[in-house]
Formats: C-alpha cells, sequence, structure tokens
C-alpha cells in the first residue's frame, strides 16, 4: 500500500515528501479553503514539488458539463494533476470524458461497494472509500474496502482504491491488510505512525548505555 498525504498546505507536503514515503497527494475543497490561498497557485506549488506522484483537485460543479470544463482547466496546470469528482451521475459521465482524454481521475465521496464498482466501470483511475464518515455513523468503513478489493479482483478491474477519511493508525494498518492499493493520510497521522513506546524507551537506553560508557573511559 503507497500512502498519500490528504492536505493543501505546502510545509506539511514539503515535510511529507522529505520523509521520501510520499506517492501522492489528495485535496478537496474544505482542505484548499482553509488554507485561504487560490486554488490554482496552490495547485502549482504543489505540483512543482510533487512532479511524479498524483495531486488530486477537486471540481466544483454539479453537472457533468462544468465539471468536464473544470477538470480540464485543471490538468492543464501539471501532467500528474488527478481531477477528483463527486461520486454523482452527473460526476460517472464527466469520468468516462475525462478518461477518454487521457486525464486521471479520482471519484471521492463513496461510500457503498455499487458506488466504487460503477466509477470504475466508467473509468476512473482512483475511487476513494471514505472509511472515518462512515465510522462516524456506525457503520465499518474498512468493510468497504475489503468489499470494493474483492469485487475489483474477481472481476480485474484495474482502478486503484484509496482509503480515504483515514482517522488512526489502526485504519492504515487494516486498510493495507484489506487490499487498498492507497492509504491518503492527514499530515499529522505519519509522525503518529513513526510512534512506538518501546522505540522511545530503546532510544533512551542506547544513550544511557553509551553515555555512560564513555563517561567512564
Ligand atoms: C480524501 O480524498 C478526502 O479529502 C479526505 O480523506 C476526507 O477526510 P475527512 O473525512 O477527514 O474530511
Amino acid at each position: 500500500m503507497k500512502f498519500f498525504v490528504d492536505t493543501a498546505n505546502l510545509d506539511d507536503i514539503k515535510e511529507a515528501h522529505e520523509v521520501g514515503i510520499l506517492s501522492g497527494v489528495t485535496t478537496n475543497p474544505s482542505l484548499v479553503a482553509k488554507e485561504g490561498v487560490d486554488f490554482h497557485d496552490r495547485l502549482r506549488e504543489i505540483t512543482a514539488l510533487i512532479t511524479e506522484g498524483s495531486v488530486s483537485a477537486e471540481v466544483i460543479a454539479l453537472d457533468a458539463e462544468g465539471m468536464i470544463r473544470e477538470g480540464r482547466e485543471l490538468a492543464k496546470i501539471a501532467p500528474n494533476i488527478t481531477v477528483k469528482v463527486p461520486m454523482t451521475l452527473e460526476g460517472l459521465k464527466a469520468v468516462k470524458s475525462l478518461s477518454g482524454d487521457g486525464i486521471e481521475t479520482n471519484v471521492t465521496l463513496v461510500f457503498s461497494a455499487n458506488q466504487a464498482l460503477l466509477a470504475a466501470r466508467a473509468g476512473a483511475t482512483y475511487v476513494s472509500p471514505f472509511l472515518g464518515r462512515l465510522d462516524d455513523i456506525g457503520h465499518d468503513g474498512l468493510d468497504l474496502i475489503s468489499t470494493i478489493a474483492e469485487i475489483f479482483d474477481v472481476h480485474m478491474l484495474d482502478t486503484q482504491i484509496i482509503a480515504a477519511s483515514i482517522r488512526h493508525p489502526q485504519h492504515v494498518t487494516e486498510a493495507a491488510l484489506r487490499g487498498a492499493h492507497i492509504a491518503t493520510v492527514p499530515f499529522s497521522l505519519i509522525g503518529q505512525l513513526t510512534k512506538h513506546p518501546l522505540t522511545d524507551v530503546g532510544i533512551e537506553k542506547f544513550l544511557a548505555d553509551w553515555n555512560k560508557a564513555n563517561q567512564s573511559s
């Protein structure tokens, strides 16, 4: 499973990139709004930094024609822009058209296996099931990952599954086990994933032993 970072914050993207684990970036209108910057300018900054991995940029229009128009404009920013489209009938029309143009697409706000299957059949490069938001309403987001992975496997669909709306480390482990190709994670979670109390205790002990030996010699 690969990692994308789910943010429009440039410093966070830079740091995640430095860690060497980053295969892409996802943004959404809420994340961009939080930054208070021009959307296209920010995408230019992100794609100047992330030149190879996918950078998802979401359309705002709700009709297919508008989504296609916006998607084509977004795709002009850089060759690694993936156009993020909401999971609706209009969204699927846009996916068909944009993928026909050779533009990568990410169908977002996926909450059921049928939605994922439709998105894959429309030609989506990625589907994004939202684990955390399903958990929030008492459903099991991780079960959805297993179901989608099985369906894509049985029917040999090559659309990649991005586990999205990830909230905690266990989501990451389980998404990997259940066949997600990618987890898009908040920046703060990357630090959390590096942590284990025994790692900290081990570092302290190594250092204490080293200092003791070097003081006495
Ligand atoms: C993914 O592409 C979405 O931007 C994101 O994962 C949504 O996460 P949230 O439910 O924490 O807002």
